[in-house]
């Protein structure tokens, strides 16, 4: 029997009677997996940072969680003197964790909810930093718990497709269980699925460059017991003209106004072929995810990584050291080609500019 595991927990710690409550975010490091299940004890923003911009924590709604929860570990250790203090400090530190990994929304929305929670308790007179402390871990651990049932509810409504025994999905990147406080946004209703006996197949795009769906989406679904095949991204195609695909449906990183939606370099590509196949294409995401004062897609701010997650691989160099690489980690797939966006509230469907604001 297989250790269970989790992606991200608050373990609690035997508090300080100077500094009050006391924690730390235990993280599964995903950069070692599928070779190695290794957990990363993080207690203070500079790790918290290293580990996000690593992606030892990735995801969009894992990256909220992993923030607030982060956050909150930093400050039990933070010794301030009075709150206004503390809340410079917060505030501070706050901004350099939001700025991490700049697309996935979620991160700075959780961080965001995090500090008007304490804005709010300092409005209604509040000035012990031990009690702000407090709050600041118990909102954070409900970002958590929120999370969780906010992928249940995307898993209850996405299971309609998978009425047929034996769907195909075709999926990209991980938007499952490591990537989320819970099971997954788009692997949620995979997993309800699975429960309910209806054998739902995957084929998972291997993802390059960082193999999030070779390595995490294979993982964590073979250790659940659900029916997986690795395929690699140019493989897609083929796939669809061969029959092999039922349809799409990836996670979201960050969701503009207009339904346009930013995901794993590679999706958008995936959207223009399931078109052409006319194969249905569904993103699923939590609200947080959705970020309503970004009109159209090409607002959406796009990370752009190291060259040497290209240059090297396999572990060796894999393209001339001295040739210019482009990586940017993500792309926008135009609400145009999204069959349906799964939320916790629904299925919606287009246009997203009045099904999202409803
Ligand atoms: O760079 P990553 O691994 O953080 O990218 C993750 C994705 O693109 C996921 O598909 C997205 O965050 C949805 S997660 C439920």
């Amino acid at each position: 029997m297989e250790r269970e595991f989790y992606t991200l927990a608050w373990i609690e710690e035997e508090a300080d009677p100077r500094t009050g409550r006391k924690g730390f975010l235990s993280l599964l490091d995903q950069t070692l997996l599928p070779e190695s299940e290794q957990y990363l004890k993080v207690m203070d923003v500079p790790s918290l940072i290293s580990a996000i911009q690593r992606l030892s924590v990735r995801g969009a709604p894992a990256l909220g969680c992993a923030g607030a929860l982060g956050l909150a570990a930093a400050a039990c250790r933070y010794e301030a003197g009075e709150y206004r203090e503390f809340m410079r400090w917060l505030e501070t530190r706050g901004r350099e964790v939001a700025a991490a990994r700049p697309t996935a929304v979620n991160l700075g929305w959780a961080v965001n909810r995090c500090m008007r929670s304490l804005r709010t308790m300092i409005e209604k007179g509040e000035e012990n930093v031990v009690s702000l402390k407090n709050a600041l871990v118990e909102e954070a651990l409900a970002i958590q718990q929120e999370d969780k049932e906010l992928c249940e509810k995307i898993g209850e409504h996405g299971k309609r497709l998978f009425e047929e025994k034996r769907t195909r999905v075709l999926t990209h990147c991980n938007a499952g269980a490591l990537a989320t406080g819970g099971q997954g946004t788009a692997l949620a209703p995979v997993y309800m699925a699975h429960r309910q006996g209806l054998e739902p197949r995957v084929l998972a795009d291997e993802t390059r460059p960082l193999l999030q769906g070779a390595r995490l989406t294979a993982w964590e679904l073979l250790r659940a017991g659900i029916e997986v095949t690795v395929i690699c991204d140019n493989m897609a195609a083929r796939a669809m003209v061969e029959d092999m695909v039922d349809f799409v449906l990836v996670g979201a990183d960050r969701i503009a106004a207009n339904g346009d939606t930013a995901n794993k370099i590679g999706t958008y590509g995936l959207a223009v072929l399931a078109a052409y196949h006319r194969l249905p294409f569904y993103v699923a995401a939590p609200y947080s995810t959705v970020d309503l004062e970004l009109a159209a897609g090409g607002q959406i701010p796009i990370e752009e990584r190291d060259p040497g997650e290209i240059r090297s691989g396999f572990g060796r160099l894999i393209a001339p050291e001295e040739c210019p690489v482009y990586n940017p980690a993500f792309d926008v797939t135009p609400a145009e080609l999204i069959t349906g966006i799964i939320t916790e509230r629904g299925i919606l469907r287009p246009p997203y500019s009045r099904s999202l604001r409803d």
